[in-house]
């Protein structure tokens, strides 16, 4: 495995594993590595033959700064753990490198004014920027994004169909503990009875699977039942429960089509977010999570 924090280093060595014939695969990270990112790079492999994972803690996409200070990292860990997934080449570039001089953002409108957008003012710019310069820096012809931040994902797919980036991307489904709670890096931050009730908001979207497969539609009654259900986890504050369509990412009264539910839940200081897509099929519904 190559580890490489210039660009144009990375572009040489990705230019010499395309012209062997290899497809590029790309996950873009922020580091501090789990179990979830090794399964984007599985999925990767299935769709490329020349792994490429990015480890960049993106400053301008932290709202706080004091997220981003605390903003958890381990670089050696990180290259250990790539290493062994089979990743062929690590780009680490520092600041320096990704934003010398830089006037450009990139910005997709209507789908970041909900959800996380309406609490985390300006992050959604800064990941799409990263991404479109990632995407032009490395080129790939697959990029593997996990369902946990579907906003995030839902937005570049946009982004990348609005750009005419050439780059195939997949949404993969999110990797979870074994009691339920979606792995994060954040989740490093919860002590032992936070990290216990976190449960609360995977139960709230069995909860919310419980009522619709019942015929339960109601945005509105959906969302109290799963408030309810986190609320028995006693979280900090709830940030948000909203259902919302999956293509335009706004609010809908009733779910009928293709969907989207998503929390987000303060425990302490840390945000955690989680969601479950919808989708009607053969006069049934199902739910990934
Ligand atoms: O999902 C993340 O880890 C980040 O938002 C990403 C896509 C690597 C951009 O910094």
């Amino acid at each position: 495995m190559n580890v490489v924090t210039a660009i144009g280093e990375a572009r040489d060595r990705i230019r010499a594993a395309r012209a062997e014939g290899k497809r590029i695969g790309f996950v873009p990270t922020m580091g501090y590595l789990h179990r979830g990112h090794l399964e984007l790079v599985e999925i990767s492999k299935r769709h490329s033959e020349y792994q490429v994972m990015s480890i960049f803690v993106n400053r301008i996409q932290f709202n706080d700064p004091k997220d981003f200070s605390s903003y958890p990292k381990d670089l050696q860990r990180d290259l250990d753990l790539a290493r062994a997934a089979g990743v062929d080449l690590v780009f680490t570039p520092d600041e320096g490198e990704m934003y010398r001089n830089n006037l450009t953002t990139v910005d997709v409108s209507l789908l970041t004014d909900h959800l996380c957008g309406a609490s985390r003012p300006g992050h959604f710019k800064g990941v799409f920027t990263v991404v479109s310069k990632l995407f032009n820096i490395i080129q790939p012809d697959v990029s593997i994004f996990g369902q946990k931040d579907i906003q995030q994902a839902v937005s570049i797919e946009k982004m990348v169909f609005d750009l005419n980036f050439p780059v195939k991307m997949i949404i993969a489904p999110t990797v979870r503990e074994q009691d339920g709670l979606a792995m994060s890096s954040r989740n490093k931050h919860l002590d032992a009875e936070k990290r216990r009730n976190s449960v609360c908001i995977y139960r709230s979207l069995k909860r919310a699977e419980e009522l619709l497969v019942s015929g339960e539609t109601d945005s509105g009654r959906i969302r109290s039942a799963m408030e309810k259900t986190v609320l028995e986890g006693s979280p900090d504050r709830i940030d948000y429960i909203s259902i919302v369509d999956y293509a335009s990412l706004q609010p809908v009264e009733r779910v009928s089509g293709k969907s989207v539910i998503a929390v987000a839940v303060f425990f302490g200081s840390t945000r955690l977010i989680d969601n479950m897509i919808i989708e009607f099929e053969g006069g049934g519904i199902k739910c990934v999570y």
